[in-house]
């Protein structure tokens, strides 16, 4: 079935959620990656900007790729009010071919979990070696395989009020499959203006939850180095109530023989 997601409505939804919350915490650790591998940056599925236009602000060369035009719009529409230029590119993170390397390319946001396939991460994986200076870092994140999955046999849901006259309402439910890790979602948003509805629109999509060794692979596989998972925006190892795990690793500086 074909992916339908990041579209319209669900891409103003992303926006007004996010929008409504402090993401300082994730924007210091993004900041102080970027210091610490070098400039420029590139971020995987750089969406609406919520990260990429406050690294922006503070003077960093930041570079987004995204596949999701309506995204990628929100985030162009944000830099020019903002009066920041910003470098997005529409390609896929399994493909993309930009002529420049980058100091450090990250996948935030629990981003690994965009992929059901392994095909498409080793894909993924290769394309960043590509693209990374010698010694450049990648930074990827995942939600690791829960005790159980608590919330499959219900619908969950919640709404936030614009200063617009605008509720934006959504539920959505989730089923994994405890063989592959693989969950899918039905997530339906519907917006009002006043009492009026006057959008709805179901999304639904597949992504996949991994074990610990099983993320850490993939750097293996793909020649990283220096590869070390750590807590989400610390530089803490995971613990075992860790709901995201960032997996930290390096180019070789010399290429194997
Ligand atoms: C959960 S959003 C995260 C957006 C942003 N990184 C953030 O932290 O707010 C995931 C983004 O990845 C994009 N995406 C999904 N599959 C992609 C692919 N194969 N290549 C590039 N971007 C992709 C989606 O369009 C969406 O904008």
């Amino acid at each position: 079935m074909e992916q339908k997601e990041y579209r319209g409505l669900y891409a103003e939804w992303y926006e007004r959620v996010s929008g409504a919350k402090d993401h300082s915490e994730e924007i210091d650790f993004w900041a102080r990656s970027i210091e610490k591998a070098g400039e420029p940056a590139l971020e995987l599925g750089s969406g609406t900007g919520r990260v990429l236009v406050p690294l922006l602000e503070q003077g960093f060369s930041v570079v987004g790729i995204d596949t999701s035009q309506d995204m990628m719009a929100r985030c162009l529409a944000t830099c020019e009010a903002r009066g920041l230029k910003a470098e997005l590119h529409e390609q896929s993170m399994l493909e993309f071919d930009l002529p420049r390397e980058f100091g450090l390319i990250f996948l935030g946001s629990g981003g690994l979990g965009l992929f059901t396939e392994d095909r498409d991460i080793h894909s993924t994986f290769e394309r960043v070696m590509l693209h990374l200076k010698p010694g450049g870092s990648f930074v990827y994140e995942f939600e690791p395989v829960p005790d159980a999955y608590e919330d499959d046999d219900r619908w969950t849901g919640d709404w936030i009020c614009g200063p617009d006259d605008v509720v934006i309402a959504w539920r959505k439910r989730m089923k994994h499959d405890p063989a592959t890790n693989v969950w899918q979602w039905l997530f339906i948003v519907k917006k009002f203006v006043g009492d009026r509805l006057v959008e709805t629109e179901a999304n639904e999509r597949w992504g996949r939850t991994f074990t610990l060794d099983e993320a850490l692979q993939y750097a293996k596989a793909a020649g990283f180095e220096d590869i070390r998972a750590t807590n989400w925006l610390t530089d803490d190892p995971p613990g075992k109530d860790s709901g995201v795990i960032a997996v930290q690793c390096k180019k070789p500086v010399e290429e194997p023989n």
